[in-house]
């Protein structure tokens, strides 16, 4: 059976980095997969996902918006990816909404749970790995990479260190609560020690 399996944590983490290696190791085990990412992964996606990164807009808002998109990405890559034997990892998912809008914007997690499954039924992802940073730490990762790239902050990664504790400790509050789903992953350390961590993972996939 395909597997959907699924990256998380705070921005400045570390997901995107070590995803693709991730991805290649998955795929030299003849594993036929996808790489998408949340909010996105359709073109209708992409173009919420523009407005969500940029615009002001109500915090309930924020989550429709979000698992709007999400609804596209189900019905049109995940689902039938995973129909047709292909695995999908997703650069983000529904935990994140539970973190961010929940967490950090404080919409009350019933509504976000009426909506998840409203969106998913009775899919989740069966892997998720939570890349779980002290904020500080993932903040002077996204401050170097401004000065490196001279690509500017986006409207989540401008908030201050209060919204990114809570939404911390949202994802780890859905961790504890689907003990099964997740692996912790201790993002903080070197990129090597993170690899051999995620060497770990992918092997009992
Ligand atoms: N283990 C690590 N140690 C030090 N720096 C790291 C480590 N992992 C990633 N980085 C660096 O931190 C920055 C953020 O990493 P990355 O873009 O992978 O985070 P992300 O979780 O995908 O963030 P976002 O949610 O904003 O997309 C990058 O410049 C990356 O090179
Ligand atoms: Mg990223």
């Amino acid at each position: 059976m395909a597997k959907f399996i699924t990256f998380e944590g705070v921005d400045g983490a570390g997901k995107s980095t070590h995803l693709n290696w991730f991805a290649d190791t998955l795929r030299a085990r003849g594993i036929d997969l996808l790489v998408t990412r949340e909010p996105g992964g359709t073109p209708l996606g992409e173009k919420l996902r523009e407005i969500l990164l940029h615009e002001p807009m109500h915090a309930e808002t924020e989550a429709l918006l979000m698992f709007a998109a999400r609804r596209e990405h189900l019905a049109q890559v995940i689902k039938p990816a995973l129909e047709r034997g292909t695995w999908v990892i997703s650069d983000r998912f529904t935990d994140a909404s539970f973190a961010y809008q929940g967490g950090g914007r404080g919409v009350v997690v019933e509504k976000l749970e009426q909506l998840e499954r409203w969106v998913q039924e009775d899919l989740q992802p069966d892997l998720t790995l939570l890349f779980d940073i002290p904020v500080e730490v993932a903040r002077e990762r996204l401050t170097k990479n401004v000065a490196l790239t001279n690509v500017a902050l986006d409207k989540f990664e401008q908030e201050k260190s209060d919204f990114f504790n809570k939404v911390r400790n949202a994802y780890l509050a859905r961790a504890q609560k689907n003990p099964a789903r997740f692996a912790i992953i201790h993002a903080e350390k070197s990129p090597g020690e993170v690899k051999a961590s995620l060497e770990k993972i992918v092997t009992s996939v």
